[in-house]
């Protein structure tokens, strides 16, 4: 029968379409079914990340970037612009291009890896036989059966109790991605990485941005010396932000957003804006599924129960990405995906979750991988610090970007290296480096006799790991 396979993935987000192309790799039979829609109502596989997440985001952070370097850094270089606008609705443009560049490519993949790609949604109907019946609903209803079942489907914005998103003014990620003109003031709930990335990008444009963050620690998983030089800089970059706030009541009128809070120290406050962002976490996505159709066991936020493994408490069936616990980041998901159809395979699938790398794509760009100090002194484990600035290195000089630093933890017995922190340009390409040493056990020792191209930001990771000896060169 046509619609009998090997491995269903529900999903085409990073973590299921990276898991049906690796299974098919491996000779099984494969289906991915995703409901994601573009605006004509076909098919956009690429999940969250490639429709309103890391991809758009990303485009809107470059068109945003570009904008502020002409109209506040170009003059430096001796380039004069008149007359600089910013037509957002071409930048609006650009960026669907480019997720559907990223759509198409995907559809181009799972052809190429005779993956059977299904359009419309994917629940559970039984289990019977050593095999599931999945349903597709959508325009072309179906029916599929196959032994293994990978779960990819995702996570969606956690509203505010009280403030629905209606994508006009109060906004999740989707409409934070899709605003036409540039907010004169504009509201953020939640200082985290979505906040951050996209306060920048409206911020940049000329709108006045507020971030209001519950927590009275900014950006409290950052290794703390990172995030105090991130807040220094952001706030001077022209952020307004409130730490330790208590929102009370969000209303949104006719042609904005007032919001009524409390500050740190309990005082009642009144914030208007244009529009809001609330970006307060993500929640996964499971109700879609029929997951008790074949019994599948959430836990209490609604995630799909899994072990380190990403086995469910059912038989051949796995669950991969935001829809599990772990960090809600596009390469985990992926990571899960390719260890998931390993395993289906008999192989060893393996993911490493303390080398999991971070990014934060604001300006200055912040990276991290590993061990932060302050977990490090919770645990009570003795280390080394070594920190190079990148203002003492030639290339970021040339560059013109000069804020923050390299930062390398060391266990102080082994040299290990323990955890790797980057505040500045091109930190998100930096952290590789550190990804890669770490995986291979790599003392800070080995990056420091390793000898790294002159002028580039990458000798800043050599000299921090210098630094962990005291001896830099350059500092
Ligand atoms: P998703 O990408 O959410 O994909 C799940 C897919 O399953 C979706 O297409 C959904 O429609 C589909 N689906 C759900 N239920 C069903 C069903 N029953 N049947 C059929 N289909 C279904 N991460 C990074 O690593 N780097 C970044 O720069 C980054 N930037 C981000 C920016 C923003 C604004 C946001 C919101 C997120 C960002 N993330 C980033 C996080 C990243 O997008 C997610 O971690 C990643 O998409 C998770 O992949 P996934 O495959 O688990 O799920
Ligand atoms: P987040 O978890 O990063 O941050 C949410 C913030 O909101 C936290 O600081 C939290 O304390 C705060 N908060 C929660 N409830 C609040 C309330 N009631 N009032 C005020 N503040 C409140 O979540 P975010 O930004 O929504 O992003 C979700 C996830 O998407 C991220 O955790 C990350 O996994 C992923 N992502 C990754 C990106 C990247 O890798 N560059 C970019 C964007 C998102």
């Amino acid at each position: 029968m046509s619609n009998q396979f090997d491995v269903i993935v529900i999903g085409a987000g990073p973590g299921g379409y990276i898991a049906a192309i690796r299974a098919a790799q491996l000779g099984f039979k494969v289906a991915c079914i995703d409901e994601w829609k573009n605006g004509k109502g076909g098919p956009a596989p690429g999940g969250t990340c490639t429709n309103v997440g890391c991809i758009p985001s990303k485009a809107l952070l470059q068109s945003s970037e570009h904008y502020d370097q002409a109209a506040h850094h170009f003059a430096d270089h001796g380039i004069t612009v008149e007359g600089l606008k910013m037509d957002v609705a071409k930048m609006i443009a650009r960026k669907d291009t480019v997720v559907k560049q990223n759509n198409d490519g995907i559809l181009y993949l799972f052809k190429k890896n005779k993956v059977s790609f299904f359009h419309g949604r994917g629940s559970f109907v039984k289990s019977a036989d050593g095999a599931y019946e999945v349903a597709v609903t959508g325009e072309k209803p179906d029916t599929l059966t196959a032994k293994h079942v990978v779960i990819a489907t995702g996570s969606s914005a956690r509203q505010l109790p009280g403030a629905e998103f209606d994508e006009k003014l109060i906004l999740s990620n989707d409409g934070a991605l899709a605003v036409t003109e540039v907010p004169k003031k504009l509201g953020v709930i939640g200082s985290g990485v979505i906040g951050l990335e996209m306060g920048s990008v409206w911020r940049r444009l000329g709108a006045e941005v507020t971030v209001l963050e519950a927590l009275p620690t900014f950006l409290a998983a950052v290794d703390e010396q990172v995030a105090k030089e991130a807040q220094k800089i952001f706030v001077k970059q022209g952020l307004k932000l409130e730490l330790g706030v208590k929102i009370a009541e969000v209303k949104a009128g006719k042609k904005g957003v007032s919001i009524s809070y409390a500050n740190a120290k309990g005082e009642e406050q009144k914030l208007d804006v244009d529009k809001l962002i609330v970006s307060i976490g993500r929640v996964p996505n499971t109700t879609g599924l029929n997951a008790e159709a074949v019994g599948l066991k959430l836990d209490e936020r609604g995630a799909i129960v899994v072990d380190d493994d990403c086995k469910t408490n059912l038989p051949n069936v796995w669950a991969v990405g935001d829809v599990v616990r772990g960090p809600m980041l596009a390469h985990k998901a992926e990571e899960e995906g390719v260890a998931v159809a390993e395993r289906i395979a008999g192989q060893h699938g393996h993911v490493d979750f303390n080398l999991i790398p971070w990014v934060i794509y604001t300006n200055p760009e912040i990276a991290w991988v590993g061990k932060t100090e302050q977990a490090l002194k919770a645990e009570g484990r003795a280390y080394k610090a070594g920190s190079f600035p990148f203002i003492a290195n030639g290339r970021a000089r040339a560059l013109g970007d000069t804020t923050g630093f390299v930062k390398f933890l060391a266990d102080a017995a082994t040299d290990e290296i323990l955890g790797v922190h980057i505040i500045g340009p091109f930190a998100s390409e930096l952290i590789a480096e550190a990804c890669v040493a770490m995986a291979f056990k790599a003392s800070a020792e080995d990056i420091a006799r390793i000898c790294h191209a002159h002028p580039s930001l990458s000798e800043s990771t050599k000299e921090a790991a210098l630094a962990v000896d005291k001896r830099t060169l350059n500092f």
